[in-house]
């Protein structure tokens, strides 16, 4: 709005804190093992790592830039730097943040559940089958998953109502440090299981004989999605940014950290996954039945399966209050008040994931997936990174003397000038080249 100053991050430390909480979070423990697990393994860990360095950092250094330069939302920086034409661009990345929340908020609500349940022990868990079962029986209850997901909602609400910095930054200060611990705990407890090494033999030994068109698309769209990247998720936390940030170095971090916690989570559900014989092509179920399974055999069990749960929790709360924020910058920037746009935006999207929440109970499909595959799918396949793809011509083509020299502010030349030649050339090809194999599969 005019006349008023646009909020700020209160430190340096808090934003990177902001993004990485966005950046990490179901996508990295829930998501990757299982995509990973139904692309082959070790081989999809190796291009997605790929992806993550030549793509994923482009477009995260292009996203903060362009909004630290605009200091406006997505639909109000594409407007700015490239005219009223430009602005559904913007929208799209609105309606992917919509998309990706409504189911989203569906899995956020599984991890409450879970938690809940890991107050009343761990014991129920202590087989895949009693953990296979729990998981089913949980999602085929529309009513429950359908609760859950309500829950998760309000609570992103609340923060988001709150503002940037009291709300957002608060809240992922402490919890990054406390995941990366536990994870690290539940490495060493789930490498040393009997029958773990096949499991980490299919993690980390490629067998690049596998890979497809498919493959790499998949590596792609989890980059896209596991850092928050397309839809103006970091354009806008970048218009919150002060001038004097690093943003080359701040994105490195990022994408660092990011993938280190995606790492270790595979390390986990790995090698528990063939000890325990879960199947590693098992699906979205695969971290939810995996895991409880670990925590019934580790000493003090229920104590580790409540920690972690409410961190999982606390990892997707930080990555969907960041969805929220896209719609709501939006919102604000035309003159609304936060708490109006806030709250208006956590019921449309809560009425959007209905059908994601009861579609399992029901038997629902869309485009011959069920429901949350099929949100994923426009989200992570399509619309990231078509998004991402805009990001590279507008800040390696379009505009790329004004961007260039806002990405380069206080920034080391030489890493900057590295930016610049993935986002001008590296990167735009490697998205159209991935799209257009992925497309003949
Ligand atoms: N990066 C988040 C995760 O890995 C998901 C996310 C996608 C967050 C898009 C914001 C925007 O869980």
């Amino acid at each position: 709005m005019q006349g008023q100053k646009r909020e700020q991050w209160a430190s340096k430390f808090g934003f990177i804190l902001a993004a990485a909480g966005s950046a990490v979070g179901l996508g990295n423990i829930w998501k990757f093992p299982y995509v990973t697990g139904q692309n082959g393994g070790a081989a999809f860990v190796v291009i997605y790592l790929i992806a993550v360095l030549i793509v994923g950092f482009a477009v995260m250094v292009g996203e903060f830039a362009m909004g630290r330069l605009t200091q406006k939302n997505i639909v109000g920086t594409y407007t700015q730097l490239q005219g009223r034409n430009w602005g559904w661009i913007g929208w799209l990345g609105v309606f992917c943040g919509i998309v990706i929340l409504s189911y989203y908020s569906v899995i956020g609500g599984w991890t409450i559940r879970y938690l809940v349940s890991a107050l009343g022990g761990v014991s129920h868990f202590a087989s895949e089958g009693g953990a296979g079962q729990f998981f089913s029986k949980f999602t085929q209850n529309g009513k429950e998953v359908l609760l859950y997901q309500g829950l998760f909602m309000l609570l992103t609400m609340v923060v988001v109502f709150r503002g940037v910095a009291s709300g957002l930054e608060r809240w992922c200060k402490a919890l990054m440090p406390a995941l990366i611990v536990l994870l690290i705990v539940l490495v060493i407890r789930s490498v040393t299981l009997p029958g773990a090494a096949a499991g980490v033999s299919f993690y980390l030994k490629p067998d690049f004989s596998k890979v497809t068109g498919t493959t790499v698309m998949a590596a792609l769209s989890q980059a896209f999605f596991s850092l928050s990247l397309g839809l103006g998720t970091m354009l806008t936390y970048g218009s919150y940014l002060r001038k004097d940030v690093d943003l080359p170095k701040s994105a490195l971090q990022i994408c660092a950290l990011d993938t280190f916690v995606a790492v270790m989570a595979g390390l986990v559900v790995f090698p528990a996954a063939f000890a325990f014989n879960v199947q590693p092509g098992a699906g979205p179920g695969l971290s939810f039945v995996t895991l409880p399974v670990l925590f019934a055999k580790v000493p003090l069990g229920q104590v580790w399966a409540f920690c972690f749960f409410v961190l999982l929790f606390l990892a997707a709360l930080t990555s969907s209050i960041s969805m929220l924020e896209i719609p709501v910058a939006y919102l604000l920037d035309r003159g609304w008040s936060r708490p109006k746009a806030s709250t208006l935006m956590a019921i449309i999207i809560f009425v959007i994931g209905i059908p994601s929440a009861i579609g399992d109970s029901l038997g629902w499909s869309l485009f011959g997936k069920d429901i949350i595959s099929a949100g994923s799918y426009l989200s992570d396949s399509i619309l990231m990174p078509f998004g991402g793809l805009m990001i590279c011509l507008v800040a390696g083509w379009f505009k790329r003397g004004s961007v260039l020299t806002e990405a380069g502010l206080g920034a080391s030349k030489a890493l900057t000038s590295f930016w610049f030649f993935l986002v001008r050339y590296v990167a735009p090809v490697a998205i159209i080249a991935v799209f257009l194999s992925g497309l003949k599969g």
